[in-house]
């Protein structure tokens, strides 16, 4: 696990437009590094495997974007990066994480529930799909409760 840099872009990009309906752009990465986002990779054998993007704010933090390599997925991989944005998150203060997740994403939804997340709203027609729109559930992590690894 390590911070991303602009040299990892390429192959983030790569995993999130084989892996996410709706990708981020090059645009959206840089702008996440270009501001004081947490952005993380994580490699296997040196084969950059999986990505989140942390949004910190004074003491909540929003976890705006996580993905692995098709290849990669059910190892245990996004487990293991969301735990670690949780206690990157927990380092700085934050006594709270939220995220937005499409309502349809029950492999996402299923992952965030592992961690400790909790649906606490709904946003109606927060993303577009190939019929129209989907909603967001929001779900919250509260840090405090949790006994993070290491
Ligand atoms: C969501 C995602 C990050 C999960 O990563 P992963 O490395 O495959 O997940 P893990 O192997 O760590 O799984 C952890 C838990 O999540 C749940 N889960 C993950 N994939 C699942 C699937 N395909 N079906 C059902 N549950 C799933 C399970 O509860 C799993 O625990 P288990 O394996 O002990 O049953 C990955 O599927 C992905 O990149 N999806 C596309 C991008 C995306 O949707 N990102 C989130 C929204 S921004």
């Amino acid at each position: 696990m390590r911070l991303m840099t602009v040299a990892d872009v390429d192959a983030v990009l790569a995993i999130e437009q084989a892996v996410q309906a709706y990708p981020w752009t090059r645009g959206n990465f840089c702008a996440a590094l270009n501001s004081a986002y947490l952005c993380c990779v994580d490699e296997v054998a040196g084969e950059l495997c999986s990505y989140a993007v942390l949004m910190p704010g004074v003491d909540e933090a929003e976890l705006l974007n996580i993905g692995v390599a098709a290849a990669h997925q059910r190892k245990g991989l996004g487990r293991v990066m969301l735990s670690a944005m949780l206690e990157a998150a927990c380092a700085r203060q934050m006594s709270r994480v939220f995220l937005e997740v499409r309502v349809s994403n029950q492999c996402a939804i299923a992952l965030y529930r592992c961690a400790g997340f909790v649906e606490v709203g709904m946003r109606r027609a927060y993303y577009r799909n190939e019929k129209g729109s989907d909603d967001a559930m929001v779900m919250v992590c509260d840090i405090s409760s949790l006994s993070l690894a290491g």
